[in-house]
């Protein structure tokens, strides 16, 4: 027996050292700038957002993907113009370390036109030099493109998102007229609501309620869409509460309500979090965390992370409590403690001392990272999924506008509600090293195929755009309602170019 279990130790030893090699083995011969690959929105005019971004692979000359890094600084990336001087563009190659970079640059001003050069030991890399004509816009221009359905080509958006036919399935049709007065009345007093009104691409806003502070994650979405793009005349409900709202049951008369999260008890029509939301408006910007700068700090390479499971955060929630508990009794598999008390009682005597924050970027340092609900579900998932680690994910009612598209064992290792199997799971995954690998990986191709800032905003196209259709009245600038103004903060205004509508007549 004994014997046996060495000779698998020394077998699976060599496979390791085998695993070790061969990126090594490819990276001897050096990327070709031919073969090499570049791709995405960023390399597009008309895929305006507020970071714009696209990646390179890195090949070798017989056309084999490097799949480690093959140094930081292997490509350079030049933006230029043939017509003025682009001062005004801040740009990063991010390297993802599996071979491939990710390419991300905020544009501060509107330009005639835009020549993307990458370059490779001063070659070009594929197609480089890529002409983007112009104009290429800016995230602060407001410039809407008048057909939407040309806007949603330009951005390559889905068709359908299976969320978004859910929550609208729910409803046979919407009354604006009767909405504006029975929402109100039934959550009005007691929650804080937003009451929008798209016209004519103008956002006009009511706030009911204290606390409405968060309207601003909305606001600046819808702004930034009608700079893009025109909305249809639209208005509904956005709720700015954690908890979703909508009690009733599908056979009673149930108000739509647009909510950051769902739950399965609720009827609520999710968005977007105001978190992924803003994290997507303000790359490169305010926030450091976002679906780019995740997908660079991912940590030591899979082999050499930490076979703990991970995790950090606030006492939102009775489990979390359960969580701590159990890490100081498994230490040898949990590291999961608090950095804040706000909920609970703090009894350092159950739940150990409160510890320094950590960098979200050191959470990949560890293999498995635990995701467990707060006060509803937990809005770190998109990021932890686009890191290199496996998420281990609760089991939960509650979700965000992309949970009902992820499968579990396929994209994260589910684990009960109550936590009872965690230890055995996390067991298991160390036991299963390579399928857990395999999680982990369709967990971050998840990530970055559905949760970037491109498909955010097609998310919240689209969203509008299927409510619009079942609206039975017409959308209306109500009784105290006021215009949000785009912001007047912009430095470098833009010459709008497009046709207004009337010009089409
Ligand atoms: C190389 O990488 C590119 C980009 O990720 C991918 O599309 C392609 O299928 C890969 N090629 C091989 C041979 O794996
Ligand atoms: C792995 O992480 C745990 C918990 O953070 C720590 O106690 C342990 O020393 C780490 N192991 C290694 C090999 O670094
Ligand atoms: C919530 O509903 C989904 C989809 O119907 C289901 O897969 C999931 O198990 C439910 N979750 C809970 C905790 O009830």
């Amino acid at each position: 027996m004994f014997l046996r279990t060495l000779s698998r130790l020394l077998l699976l030893s060599c496979l390791d050292l085998l695993a070790h090699e061969s990126p090594g083995a490819q990276a001897r011969k050096p990327p070709s700038a031919a073969k090499s690959l570049a791709w995405g929105p960023g390399l597009e005019a008309n895929v305006v957002l507020p970071a714009r971004f696209f990646y390179v692979q890195a090949v070798d000359s017989s056309g084999r993907n490097f799949t480690s890094s093959p140094g930081e600084k292997t490509f350079e990336v030049k933006i230029v113009s043939a017509v003025e001087q682009l001062t005004r563009i801040w740009i990063q190659v991010l390297d993802r370390q599996d071979g491939s970079f990710l390419v991300r640059y905020r544009m501060y001003a509107t330009y005639t036109n835009v020549h993307i050069h990458i370059l490779l030991k001063n070659k070009h890399v594929a197609k480089s030099p890529f002409f983007l004509k112009g104009p290429v816009y800016h995230e602060g221009c407001d410039c809407p493109q008048t057909s939407g359905s040309v806007w949603e080509a330009d951005m390559h958006c889905p068709q359908s998102f299976p969320q978004i036919d859910r929550d609208m399935a729910l409803f046979d049709s919407v009354d604006p007229d009767r909405n504006a007065q029975e929402i109100p009345q039934r959550f009005g007093q007691r929650q804080s609501l937003c009451h929008y009104t798209v016209k004519d691409n103008k956002v006009y806003v009511k706030t009911f309620g204290e606390h409405v502070g968060f309207r601003i994650f909305m606001d600046s979405i819808l702004l930034s869409l009608t700079r893009k793009v025109r909305l249809p005349d639209v208005e509904f409900f956005v709720n700015l509460g954690d908890w979703p709202l909508e009690k009733r049951k599908p056979t009673e008369k149930i108000h739509p309500i647009f909510s950051w999260c769902g739950s399965n008890n609720t009827r609520d029509i999710v968005m977007p979090t105001y978190d992924l939301t803003e994290s997507v408006l303000e790359t490169m910007g305010r926030v450091s965390l976002d679906m780019l700068s995740v997908q660079a700090n991912t940590g030591p390479t899979w082999p050499q992370k930490n076979a703990t499971a991970f995790w950090r955060g606030r006492d939102s929630r009775q489990e979390r409590l359960e969580l701590v508990k159990l890490s100081r009794a498994h230490p040898d598999m949990i590291d999961a403690a608090f950095t804040n008390f706000f909920f609970f009682k703090h009894d350092e005597s159950l739940y150990g001392p409160l510890v320094k924050h950590v960098s979200f970027f050191d959470f990949f340092k560890y293999k498995y990272q635990i995701n467990i609900d707060g006060t509803v579900a937990a809005y770190r998932l998109p990021y932890l999924l686009g890191g290199d680690s496996v998420v281990l994910k609760q089991e939960s009612s509650y979700y965000e506008h992309f949970y009902n598209e992820l499968q579990p064992w396929e994209h994260y290792i589910p684990i009960r509600a109550d936590l009872r199997d965690l230890l055995e799971k996390i067991q298991w995954a160390r036991e299963h090293d390579k399928e857990v690998r395999k999680i982990a990986l369709a967990g971050q191709q998840f990530a970055r195929s559905h949760l970037m800032g491109d498909r955010i905003f097609c998310y919240y196209y689209k969203l509008l755009q299927e409510y619009s259709k079942l609206q039975v009245t017409e959308p209306k600038i109500r009784k105290g309602m006021e215009l949000v103004e785009q912001p007047s903060d912009d430095l470098f205004p833009c010459s709008c170019h497009r046709k207004r509508p009337k010009d089409e007549l």
